[in-house]
């Protein structure tokens, strides 16, 4: 059984959700990267991208790996982007089991239009805009998504069949 497990995958692809739910099932606790980091620098995510800049939050979900890697019987949902900055996939798969939550991105598109986190990669953009970010975005980061360990679609339930499938890992 693994001690730690990592949810990857891209902005509203249900990470949390997820995450949530399969912790209560496992009887792990929870924990989601972005408000860690919130809660530890005092701002939003938005204001962390506008204050400190991007590469600042990227070192930031780093330290985060480095302090919950030390936690047991744990669920981490990471933030989009994480897996695919430094060495963060290498070391969340030392670390414990990551499985990506998949989703094509016309199916991404509906859910993060009708998200209220405010996204700073995606914000003031339209339809189209909104689309082609998602698919370069996407395009580059997929690479490091499918290193994980396992894959669930992103349009699946968590059920029991899932959870035996992670705990059989
Ligand atoms: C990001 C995803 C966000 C958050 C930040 C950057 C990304 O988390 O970490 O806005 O680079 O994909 P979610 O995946 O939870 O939306």
């Amino acid at each position: 059984m693994h001690a730690r497990i990592f949810l990857i995958g891209f902005m509203g692809a249900g990470k949390t959700t997820h995450g949530k739910q399969i912790a209560r099932m496992m009887e792990y606790d929870f924990i989601d990267m972005d408000r860690w980091i919130t809660e530890r620098q005092g701002k939003s995510i938005p204001q962390i991208f506008e204050q400190n800049g991007e590469p600042f939050f990227r070192q930031m979900e780093s330290a985060a790996i480095d302090e919950l890697q030390k936690r047991e019987k744990i669920v981490i949902a990471t933030g989009g982007g994480a897996p695919c900055h430094n060495d963060n996939m290498e070391r969340m798969k030392k670390a414990g089991l990551t499985i990506y939550l998949k989703l094509a991105p016309g199916a991404l598109l509906v859910r993060l239009q009708h998200s209220k986190t405010q996204r700073p990669l995606l914000e003031g953009k339209n339809e189209s805009e909104m689309l082609r970010t998602i698919q370069e975005l996407l395009e580059h980061r997929e690479p490091f998504y499918s290193r994980a360990d396992m894959v669930i679609d992103g349009l699946d339930r968590v059920n029991e069949r899932v959870v035996n499938a992670i705990q059989r890992r």
